[in-house]
Parts: C-alpha cells; sequence; structure tokens
C-alpha cells in the first residue's frame, strides 16, 4: 500500500512517500481501507517527538480516518467487514489501510460523507468535551474563543452557540475572524490589531467572559485570564503557539474562577461511556446539519505534507483533510 512515512523526526518536509505492506489486524483490531484523514496539529508534533504518544520510527502521521473496514479480528463483534467508520488511529491515518482497536472505531451513517466524517472526532469531540463536561457552559453565559478559526477552536464557536452561549471569536486575521462570524460568532475580536483585554471590557460591559477557551497559549493567555468573570473557567486546551502560559495564583483567587485542564484523548480512554454519549450527540447535530465543519482545502495522499506545513504556517481556517 502507498504511505506517507516519517522515518526521521522533523518539519513536514521531512515525510517520505513510500510502498509498504498492508498491515493485518490481531485478534481485537479492524483493518480500514482509508477514504479520508483528518488532518490536525498534533499531528506536526507527533513527527517532530513532541507529543504525548511517541510511536517507533517509521511511522505514518495521520490521527483520525474515515473508511470502509476490510477485515476484523477474531474478538471484533461491534463493526463488520463493510461498515463505514471513522476511528481514532492515533497515526497511521496518511496511508491507504490502517489497522485500528476496535474500541477505537465508530459506525458513521452513511449520510455523512467521508470528508466530513474525518473530521468529526477529534476538533468537535475536543470542544464538545472542552465545553460541556469541563466548564459546564450554560445558556447565556458568554465564551471566549482563541484561536477561533483554528480547528478545534471553530468548532468551540459552533458549539458555543449551540450551547446558547454569546460567543466571542478572537484570531490573527480579518479573513479567519469572517469565518467565525460565518458560524456564528456574536463578536470578533483581532488579537493581532487589537487590544484583547479592552475589547473584552467594552462587548460584556465590565462584566468580563464566563468561559475562555483556549488552544493557543503564549502571551495572551495572561491576558484573556485578567479578563475572566467572577466564577469563571479558563480551559486549557492546547499551546499552538509553543509556548506554555504561566499564571499568578492571584488572579484566580480575585475571580473566584477555575483554571480547568482538558485532556480529550485521556477522556475518552477513561471515561468511554460519557465519550459515547458526547459522540453519538455529535453525530446528531452533524446528521441534523446543525454543525458542519469548514473544510479549508482537500488534499492528496501525496500532498498530505503541504497539509501538515500550513497548519504550522497558520493558513489553514476550519478543518485540512487528507482524501486518500
Ligand atoms: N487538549 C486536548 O485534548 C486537545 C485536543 C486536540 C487538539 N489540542 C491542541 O489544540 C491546539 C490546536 O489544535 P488544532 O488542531 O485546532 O490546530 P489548528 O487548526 O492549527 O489551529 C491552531 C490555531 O492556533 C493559532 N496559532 C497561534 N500561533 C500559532 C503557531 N505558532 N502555529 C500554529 N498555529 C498558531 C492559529 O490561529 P491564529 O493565526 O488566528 O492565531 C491557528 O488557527 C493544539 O495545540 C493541539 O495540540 C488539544
Amino acid at each position: 500500500m502507498k504511505a506517507i512515512l516519517c522515518t526521521e523526526y522533523g518539519l513536514p518536509e521531512t515525510l517520505v512517500l513510500t510502498n509498504t505492506p498492508t498491515p493485518a489486524p490481531s485478534a481485537d483490531e479492524v483493518l480500514i481501507e482509508v477514504k479520508a484523514c483528518g488532518v490536525n496539529f498534533p499531528d506536526v508534533l507527533i513527527i517532530q517527538n513532541k507529543y504525548q504518544f511517541k510511536p517507533s520510527l517509521p511511522f505514518s502521521p495521520g490521527g483520525e480516518v474515515s473508511g470502509i473496514i476490510t477485515a476484523v479480528g477474531d474478538k471484533v463483534t461491534h463493526v463488520k467487514v463493510g461498515d463505514h467508520v471513522v476511528a481514532l488511529c492515533g497515526w497511521g491515518g496518511f496511508a491507504e489501510y490502517v489497522v485500528v482497536k476496535s474500541n477505537r472505531v465508530f459506525k458513521v451513517p452513511s449520510a455523512i460523507d467521508f470528508i466530513h466524517a474525518a473530521c468529526t472526532l477529534y476538533t468537535y469531540g475536543t470542544s464538545y468535551h472542552a465545553l460541556r463536561d469541563r466548564a459546564d457552559l450554560k445558556q447565556g453565559e458568554t465564551l471566549l474563543v482563541l484561536g477561533a478559526a483554528g480547528g478545534v477552536g471553530l468548532a468551540a464557536v459552533e458549539l458555543g452557540k449551540l450551547m446558547g452561549a454569546t460567543v466571542i471569536a478572537a484570531a490573527s486575521t480579518d479573513d479567519k475572524l469572517f469565518v467565525c462570524k460565518e458560524k456564528g460568532a456574536d463578536h470578533v475580536i483581532n488579537y493581532s490589531t487589537e487590544d484583547l483585554r479592552a475589547r473584552i471590557k467594552k462587548i460584556t460591559h465590565d462584566k468580563g467572559v464566563d468561559v475562555i477557551f483556549d488552544p493557543i497559549g503564549g502571551g495572551l493567555a495572561e491576558a484573556a485570564l485578567r479578563s475572566i468573570a467572577w466564577r469563571g473557567r479558563y480551559l486549557v486546551v492546547g499551546f499552538a503557539t509553543g509556548t506554555i502560559p504561566s499564571f499568578p495564583a492571584n488572579l484566580p483567587l480575585l475571580k473566584g474562577a477555575s483554571i480547568v485542564g482538558v485532556f480529550w484523548g485521556s477522556f475518552a480512554e477513561r471515561e468511554p461511556k460519557q465519550s459515547m454519549q458526547n459522540f453519538t450527540q455529535l453525530l446528531t447535530w452533524m446528521k441534523e446539519e446543525k454543525i458542519k465543519q469548514h473544510i479549508h482545502q482537500i488534499y492528496s495522499l501525496e500532498e498530505s505534507p503541504q497539509a501538515l506545513q500550513d497548519l504550522v504556517d497558520r493558513k489553514v481556517y476550519g478543518k485540512a483533510v487528507v482524501k486518500i
């Protein structure tokens, strides 16, 4: 089969297209003919050996796929050959076939096309877990989303609106903010040209924001936390800027606020029942077209290193997808 391989750690340009043997599933695994693979920031980290999971070399990046099951191991019962599925493989998705543990494979209705199905799990899964399970976002509250036109950011904008919040989207360019507006953002802040704190103060009439969704970290994190409302919740989602922020402890004290960690991958492992309920809800909203990913660009397998480079270069709005 054809696959994009990481043979040495480095930036996307080091990835190579090659032919490798098609893997076979063991007893609790399934073999998936990959139709599409969602592109996510962790893919950029994993090829540089900077991610929590460290597969041994050589490996193919690509953490979430959609496709058709072509073989199942002896112990697999909840899916069968021919099923349309999405799967959280972690890596291995930039390839024509991938084997995945069966508990990480979920059936999807054929009404949802492979391209959109391939971008369901990471972004909506993370953002819904963050807003629902970690922030307990309530109708009428104000939600600030940083990096709002990125994968998890744009999903948080859409889900925040659906959950009844007033959404403030913040991003680095007006073009990105235009996409956020299209997805329902009530207010937008361009943090390259505007003062984040002053704008939040004005928009919220001095009250501050109830929930902050932060997938970027870096220098804006403290400014955002200083703009939190009484009993606010600051969601630590990721550090796309490459800098993990640290905060003076008096800031949460003064606002009776919480700094809340979000680790969706671990949540899905440790709390599979709740994770499945979330996934079922997200699929329902997708079928009803209440949520729909903004697809930035569809790349071929050969172009998949470019998809990762576009993510590094902050060029992607919403989701990049590799079609196999
Ligand atoms: N905690 C979890 O469970 C979980 C799950 C999934 C993802 N994540 C993390 O969430 C973060 C975002 O993931 P994603 O897939 O949404 O990424 P993405 O689509 O690339 O979006 C990241 C956004 O971050 C902003 N950004 C600021 N500085 C950047 C830089 N130096 N390089 C790249 N982007 C930069 C960009 O927006 P502007 O240009 O507008 O600033 C970009 O749109 C990553 O750190 C990822 O590891 C965490």
